[in-house]
């Protein structure tokens, strides 16, 4: 027989929110505070941090945290179990962005990206796990993109960031079932943030931090596994990802920026 449902964020939590320096994990840091839950915020520049902690100072916990830095985990991996001796959620978010231009294989962007968005979550999840594990009801979410939904022009690194990190999670919740973890995947549209300030092209269905993070929360509330937003994106991509590759492949011709040779 099933549990009856109770939703998540009913009664106070303990969370740990990556990348809770600005954007998204700045709102949902800061909507799980204001509905009275504890949450360790982390990410590297600390003082952003203490500022995002200084709204909520008795729930707002701040984790000096480069996902990157391998030898920094231990100190991390200390100060989390202090701050946070019993996880009930891990919302791992921290992650970057960045394009390939001309079709060009920059393998020092890749590395990069994929440094910070797969292998600092996996950092970050191995770091979360031993907390998890004495929660009763123990929820770790990473943070995707739509971008998994079809290749995109200038996309390959951090789509395949994404793409990656999907995979590696739908597996550990299989592996990690029986435990009672449960493992969820978001994967956003464009939200307006530091990230998509950068963005040099138009953003379809654009929506604020706080209203994609009010969504992210919900979803988690109700202990949904899998949430794509915002729908009308998705409807859209969903549509291009049924075509046939080649036909795709010609469509995003329309989106490729011009190459240098190209511009007049
Ligand atoms: N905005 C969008 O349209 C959109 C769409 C789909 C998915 N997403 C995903 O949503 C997540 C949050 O992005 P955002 O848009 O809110 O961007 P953002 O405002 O730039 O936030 C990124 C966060 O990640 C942290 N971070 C980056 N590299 C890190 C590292 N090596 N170690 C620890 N923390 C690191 C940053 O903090 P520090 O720089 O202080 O370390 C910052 O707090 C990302 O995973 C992104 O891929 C965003």
């Amino acid at each position: 027989m099933s549990k009856p449902f109770r939703a998540f964020l009913a009664t106070p939590r303990t969370a740990w929110v990556t990348g809770a320096s600005s954007g998204i994990g700045r709102e949902l840091a800061l909507q799980l505070a204001a509905a009275g839950h504890r949450v360790v915020i982390s990410a590297r520049n600390v003082q952003a941090l203490q500022a995002v902690a200084a709204q909520y100072p008795q729930q707002l916990l701040v984790l000096d945290f480069d996902a990157t830095d391998d030898s920094a985990c231990a100190v991390a991996a200390e100060r989390l179990a202090a701050l946070a001796p019993v996880l009930d959620a891990a919302i791992l978010n921290a992650g970057t962005c960045e394009y390939l231009d001309d079709g060009a294989i920059d393998l020092a962007l890749v590395r990069r990206v994929m440094a910070a968005n797969f292998d600092g979550t996996l950092q970050a999840a191995a770091l979360a796990l031993p907390r998890l594990q004495h929660a009763a009801e123990p929820a770790l979410y990473v943070v995707s993109s739509q971008v998994t939904a079809l290749p995109l022009t200038r996309s390959g690194a951090y789509g395949a960031s994404k793409a990656a990190l999907e995979y590696f999670f739908r597996c550990l919740r299989i592996d990690r079932q029986h435990t009672g973890l449960r493992v969820g995947i978001l994967r956003p549209g464009f939200v307006r943030t530091p990230l998509t300030d950068r963005n040099d092209f138009s953003m379809p269905f654009l929506w604020s931090a706080g209203q994609a993070a009010a969504h992210m929360l919900a979803a988690i509330d109700r202990g949904r596994e899998e949430l794509t937003f915002p729908h009308s994106l998705q409807a859209l991509l969903g549509l291009f990802a049924a075509l046939p590759h080649s036909l795709w492949a010609r469509l995003a011709q329309h989106m490729r920026k011009p190459t240098q040779e190209a511009t007049p």
